[in-house]
């Protein structure tokens, strides 16, 4: 278990950056920095010591400190993180300097806690803001379907009409079925990032590599998979974490929030594909959010949603035989639009999005289907 850190470790930790600093300024300055501070109900003596060969934290009274400061370890803190006005400080109490301040305001002003990572600046593009302006058909499609039950799913049933459209555009369209590959799960170990070079622990151990290949040369990803207790299923969320390794460590700011830049730089795009059992749109809102936040973090702008209630419940009620057929025309031409304009028209999407029947029969019907399956013991869905 992670142990709670001691105020020494902090002051420790916060020297480690002094010394970086200190290690870029071009005139040395020497001397040592005394603190007397206090933390809770404990006194903490410690002392800084700057020379040419770095700076040092050592327990203790120094014999000639250049500088002491009297303070508690959060209003010490605070100065350093520039939280706090030393001025303000020292009027208000919460700090006591004696002995030469200049030498204090000469090793502490230089710039601290920051390095530049200009190199790696990745911001947000022209086409991510509005990708169907920037549209180009694309060459290579890569399907991700991440239903559990692979080709023989719902999912598959209705993506299937989607990709006959999208085809009448795109040459190539490579379809992964996530069920049939082994994907280990991200461990955590930041391995793909501490090393530097963006590969995972498990390269070549597992699928993961190869489907990432075709995943970076693609130009569109549609993510396909059926709702699995109100968001993605594991297999697709597996998959997702491993792409960490797509960026570097660093934190750039995004479209008003904080990401990480990539290591390859692609346009591409993404379409998210989702079928549900219950019949109301807004089981699909967690799923809305989640793809928001995950393209935002991976420069994906997404190009189409496409959700549909019920699926099964459509495709297994005789009474609703024309709105299937509706909805599967429908989703042909979703296809046929994201491939050639980057867009879904409303009217296209308000078909395949059609609400089916009533509620109240919706639960009637469907409860009758369960009921005769387990009667029957028919084990077929
Ligand atoms: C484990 C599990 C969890 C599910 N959770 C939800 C859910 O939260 N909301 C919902 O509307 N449907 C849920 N469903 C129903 C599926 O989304 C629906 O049956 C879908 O059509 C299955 O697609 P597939 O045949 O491609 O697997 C769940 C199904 C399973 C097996």
């Amino acid at each position: 278990m992670k142990e709670f850190p001691a105020p020494y470790q902090v002051m420790e930790s916060l020297a480690g950056y002094i010394n970086r600093a200190y290690r870029d300024q071009r005139e040395k300055q020497e001397g040592v920095i005394q603190f007397h501070l206090t933390y809770k109900n404990e006194r903490l003596d410690c002392y800084l010591r700057f020379a040419p060969e770095g700076v040092s934290l050592s327990k203790g009274v120094a014999k000639d400190p250049a500088v002491t400061v009297k303070s508690t370890l959060y209003h010490w803190l605070d100065l350093a993180a520039g939280r706090l006005n030393p001025l303000i400080g020292i009027l208000t109490g919460k700090l006591r300097f004696s002995g030469d301040t200049s030498f204090f305001s000469k090793v502490m002003s230089e710039e601290i806690f920051g390095t530049d990572i200009s190199e790696y600046d990745d911001p947000v593009t022209d086409f991510e803001k509005r990708p169907h302006k920037y549209w180009r058909i694309p060459e290579r499609v890569l399907v991700l379907n991440a239903s559990p039950r692979a080709g023989q799913g719902y999912t598959e049933f209705y993506l299937e009409a989607f990709l006959r459209g999208l085809g009448k555009t795109c040459a190539s369209i490579d379809m992964v079925y996530l069920a049939e590959q082994r994907i280990n799960r991200c461990r955590g170990c930041w391995y793909c990032w501490l090393s530097g070079t963006g590969n995972c622990v498990f390269k070549d151990k597992d699928d993961f590599e190869k489907i990432n290949q075709r995943y970076e040369d693609a130009d569109l990803v549609v993510f396909a998979f059926p709702l699995y207790i109100d968001g993605m299923p594991s297999l697709l969320k597996d998959f997702l974490e491993r792409t960490v390794c797509h960026y570097h460590p660093y934190m750039i700011r995004g479209h008003h929030r904080t990401r990480h830049p990539r290591r390859k730089r692609k346009k591409q795009a993404v379409v998210v594909f989702s079928v549900s059992g219950f019949p109301e749109l807004d089981n699909f809102r967690a799923v809305k959010e989640h793809f928001r936040q995950i393209t935002h973090n991976s420069h994906q702008p997404i190009v189409a949603e496409i959700y549909r209630p019920a699926g099964m419940y459509l495709y297994n009620n005789p009474l609703l035989y024309r709105e299937l057929n509706e909805v599967m025309e429908a989703l042909e031409m979703a296809g046929e639009e994201v491939g050639r304009y980057g867009k879904l028209s409303r009217k296209t999407l308000k078909v395949i999005q059609q609400r089916i029947d009533r509620v109240s029969d919706f639960r009637r019907l469907s409860n009758l289907f369960w009921k005769e399956k387990i009667r029957d013991n028919d084990r077929t869905y």
